[in-house]
């Protein structure tokens, strides 16, 4: 289902219009469909129903409070990575004991709030990091559920920015060193073995990689399993690819499921996945409007009011986001770049493509804008960020209010006031 389609030449979420939104709440503004994010739960648990998972939302994908509580009322844990994330979690309702907790810089204040709400495992990284739960769970005397995370050093063939599962990558143990780690936690006080985690990268369009890191610590996880009792929960993270550029396609959770269940179910152990962009990428689309049309001898340039403080992905990761005019009328085309306000000559949300022939004062969208959109928002260049709206059917509510030029410098001291 695309969540984003004309109507009347008009672009609509849902069944509202997105016009309206812009007009209404201003530019830029980022807009979800609740709608596709359940949908994308929903063909997720069927694919996957043989071995029944519990589907772990990666919140770092869209964390704001109403996107999390979309995916806990539909009775999915959560995938966290840091004390901010758990707080967040938390205040969405989420149950604890389906929260998992990944990262490679877990600080002592993080590992006992965990702690203290009794989350359901860490996914721990390092030999170090198992020392210090166990530290903390004596001193609480509680005791800290892990599964170490294994880097199966597998090629997921995404961008290296977004690859974690390789040899080269800072994260997980590799084999050997998981199957020592794995030994001397049995022995830290404090400590159960719960189970293993891999996440072997981002956005991947085909499912073989996700086989082959299976097949991989397929033994390991055996070996585990005759030896602990409490090893129950192989958690295969996230990953699972959407479709960016109109001429690729996602990998269906289908053919995602029709590689790795086979292989789950052989080893009969409890299964979690961390899907984040695939829940909600193309759930949301950033809007903007075009405030000038530039030329150069070289080159043309639209300048729209939404910059890389709002959407960093194309200039971070060179990231393809499919820019369409909110009116479909708009059918002529330009060749250039789709710039933003900000001082940087990286700051475009698309740069030399075919791009809609918009004129100052009219609209235009950022699709596939759901996932790590406003997540990694920032107020860059002093620019408060946007609102975000959730649409669900033909009702639209604020889930986030823009940003005030107060909110951005909030915790800010004067000079005055401190000498
Ligand atoms: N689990 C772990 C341990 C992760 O590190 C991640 C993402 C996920 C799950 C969710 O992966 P997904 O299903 O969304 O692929 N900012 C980048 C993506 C970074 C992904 C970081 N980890 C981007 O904009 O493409």
């Amino acid at each position: 289902m695309n969540a984003f389609t004309y109507k009347n030449n008009e672009l609509f979420a849902d069944d509202v219009s997105v016009k309206k939104l812009a007009k209404e709440y201003g530019t830029p503004l980022y807009i979800y469909s609740r709608t596709h994010m359940r949908d994308q739960y929903a063909k997720l648990v069927e694919a996957m129903a043989e071995v029944d998972p519990l589907i772990c939302f990666s919140v770092k994908a869209n964390s704001n409070l109403a996107v999390i509580k979309t995916f806990v009322d539909l009775g999915g844990g959560l995938d966290i990575v840091s004390g901010g994330e758990l707080f967040r979690a938390l205040r969405a309702g989420a149950d604890p004991s389906k929260i998992v907790y990944a990262g490679v810089g877990k600080t002592v204040e993080e590992i006992e709030y965990a702690l203290k709400e009794n989350i359901l495992f860490f996914t721990v990284e390092s030999e170090g990091e198992a020392r210090r739960i166990s530290e903390c769970a004596v001193r609480l005397g509680t005791t800290g559920r892990i599964a170490f995370r294994v880097n199966p050093d597998v090629d997921p063939k995404t961008h290296k920015y977004i690859s974690t599962g390789k040899k080269e990558n800072k994260f997980g143990l590799d084999i050997a060193r998981a199957t020592q780690a794995y030994a001397d936690a049995a022995n830290m006080p404090n400590i159960e073995i719960s189970g293993m985690h891999l996440h072997i990268g981002s956005q991947i369009l085909s499912s073989a990689p996700f086989g082959e890191a299976l097949e991989r610590v397929r033994d390991l996880c055996m070996d585990l399993k005759g030896k602990h009792e409490s090893f129950k929960y192989l958690d295969i993270g996230g990953g699972i690819g959407i479709k960016y550029e109109p001429e690729h396609e996602a990998l269906a959770p289908e053919a995602y499921a029709a590689t790795v269940v086979p292989l789950l179910k052989e080893l009969g152990l409890k299964v979690v996945l961390e899907p984040g962009r695939s829940m909600v990428g193309n759930a949301g689309v950033l809007v903007s409007e075009v405030q000038y049309v530039k030329d150069n001898p070289f080159k043309k340039f639209v300048v729209i009011d939404a910059g890389m403080n709002d959407l960093v992905r194309p200039a971070l990761y060179q990231a393809y986001h499919e820019i369409i005019a909110v009116d479909e009328s708009v059918t002529e085309k330009v060749f250039g770049d789709l710039v933003g306000p900000i001082c940087e000559s990286g700051d475009f949300l698309a740069a030399n493509r075919e791009l809609p022939a918009v004129k100052p004062g009219e609209l235009v969208a950022a699709l596939s804008s759901g996932a790590y959109g406003y997540t990694m928002a920032s107020t860059y260049n002093s620019r408060p960020r946007p609102a975000e709206i959730m649409v669900d059917g033909d009702k639209a509510f604020v889930i986030s209010k823009r940003e005030t030029l107060q909110d951005i410098i909030k915790n800010e001291i004067s000079l005055e006031e401190v000498i």
